[in-house]
């Protein structure tokens, strides 16, 4: 993709904050209120704060109830059928809503939206949504909804973009501890059962000037944990001008000086290297965790699942790492029941895991997505079978997962506390470096603060601690 075309241009987005402007004008007197509800990945989570950004620029204020919201923004997600069926079970039951408030704006973005058949189906049987937009025109929100205010009708904006990067869109973070960054949008790997490169477009990275001012930024304001978003971090890089790859993007942010930690996801097993893994020994900022997502642990599924490794491959990527960071928390994503998998090809999944030990897994049964090469395969196996072999693999991993647990116990870690639990004898929430959630006893105060806190007790999910 030509870079030129792919940066949105100043003067397009002073024309959107102009919108922004005539948009808090129409509201003048009295405050709006937003409901923005997020579906899906981190990337959904970050878009989300983006939207909340411009929501709040309009002058909006915020509310969970939708009986209150003057404007509702479903972010989605099209990941597997159970997604959609979330989506459209929150479309259902905010009719009523709308029903009670006809002036209310219902608007459906993110990855759903993107979708041809979902927006028709929205068209014809959700007529109470008023705006539908996908994740690459998510810059575009403002002048989209002074569209729908102006004109009174509902509005589609879902063509089949590559893509673009706008930067400087205002943001409303949640946590004053934890934030997301974009590094690149959009996934060309096109894994034969996924939907996301064709909602989210091309691979695109952002400037490391635009990133490192960013993270920069975040430092200064107190943030303690940074994690950089993308499909693949690992191709970041590739389709700037300058060649730069995302280890030396991540030595760049190390050199900021503070007492923070980067995170990152998601790596993609093939572009995984060994200068990744050195970077990421040699610096001190970056979390010796690694979200390294397998998916099979077979090699001819994993070659038609189109993910370009096998599992000896993986299995040496695992090994090398591990070689430079001992200590490395390593996670992983699983899907069990691909079209045509059998009975010891899902066992193959589960030796995997068992030789690795994995600190945890999320783990996924196939779901066909409508348009992608795996979704016209043949797939004898019955969901009973699946959900037997989902079954196999969850035990196998509960396992593992305690036994990792239990062997912090007696240790002293430092952890990032980083909200309240609810939980009388355990009240605060907290994460090591690796990523574990410890269980903390401790005084609210230590809320954004990084503590000692000596381990006491696990269970299958997670690390209970004292603060010392
Ligand atoms: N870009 C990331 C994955 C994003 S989607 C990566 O490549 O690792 C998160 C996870 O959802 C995937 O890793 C995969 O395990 C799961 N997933 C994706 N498509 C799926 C499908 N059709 N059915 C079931 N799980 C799926
Ligand atoms: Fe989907 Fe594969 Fe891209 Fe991940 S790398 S988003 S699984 S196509
Ligand atoms: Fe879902 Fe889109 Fe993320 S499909 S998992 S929200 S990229």
């Amino acid at each position: 993709m030509d870079r030129t075309s792919v940066i949105v241009p100043e003067a397009e987005l002073r024309r959107q904050r102009d919108y922004v402007e005539k948009l808090s004008r129409l509201h003048a007197g009295r405050q709006p209120l937003a409901l923005v509800d997020t579906f899906g990945c981190q990337q959904n989570v970050a878009d989300s704060q983006r939207i909340m950004g411009m929501l709040r620029d309009m002058g909006c204020g915020f509310t969970d109830d939708p009986n209150r919201a003057d404007i509702v923004v479903l972010n989605t997600c099209a990941i597997r059928e159970n997604a959609e069926k979330r989506v459209y079970g929150a479309l259902g039951q905010l009719k009523h809503a709308k029903e009670a408030r006809p002036e209310q704006i219902l608007c459906l973005c993110g990855c759903m939206a993107q979708q041809k058949t979902v927006a028709e189906k929205v068209r014809k049987s959700y007529r109470h949504v008023d705006l539908v937009f996908g994740p690459q025109a998510l810059w575009k929100f403002p002048e989209l909804l002074y569209g729908v205010y102006t004109q009174r009708r509902r509005i589609f904006s879902i063509d089949d973009e590559p893509g673009a990067i706008a930067e400087g869109l205002p943001v409303v973070r949640e946590s004053s501890v934890k934030a997301w960054v974009s590094v690149m949008y959009g996934c060309n790997n096109f894994c034969s059962y996924c939907i996301v490169p064709y909602v989210r477009g091309r691979e695109r990275s952002r400037e490391p000037a635009d990133i490192l001012a960013e993270v920069e930024g975040l430092v200064r304001e107190g943030y303690k944990e940074i994690t950089l978003l993308g499909q693949n971090v690992n191709s970041y890089g590739k389709d700037l001008a300058a060649p730069m790859d995302f280890a030396d993007l991540l030595g760049e942010i190390d050199r900021i000086p503070g007492d923070y930690l980067i995170r990152f996801m998601t790596s993609h097993p093939k572009d995984a290297t060994d200068k990744l893994f050195a970077t990421m020994a040699r610096c001190g900022h970056v979390a010796k965790q690694l979200h390294l997502p397998v998916q099979s642990g077979n090699s001819r599924v994993l070659r038609a699942m189109n993910r370009g490794y096998t599992r000896e491959q993986y299995l040496e990527k695992v090994e090398r790492a591990r070689s430079l960071m001992p200590d490395l928390v390593l996670t992983s994503d699983i899907i069990i029941g691909f079209p045509g998998e059998t009975e010891a090809e899902a066992m193959d999944t589960v030796s995997l895991v068992e030789q690795v030990g994995y600190d945890a897994l999320f783990t996924f049964i196939y779901s066909p997505r409508p348009g992608t090469p795996a979704a016209k395969l043949p797939d004898p196996a019955s969901r009973e079978e699946k959900q037997r072999w989902f079954d196999r693999l969850l035990e196998a991993q509960n396992a593992i997962s305690a036994r990792r647990h239990q062997s912090y116990v007696g240790r002293t870690l430092r952890v990032l506390v980083d909200g309240e639990s609810g939980d009388l004898r355990w009240p605060l929430q907290s994460r090591t470096a690796g990523g574990r959630l410890v269980h903390l006893a401790g005084e609210k105060s230590l809320i954004g603060q990084y503590v000692n806190a000596r381990i006491v007790d696990s269970n299958t999910w997670a690390l209970f601690g004292e603060a010392e």
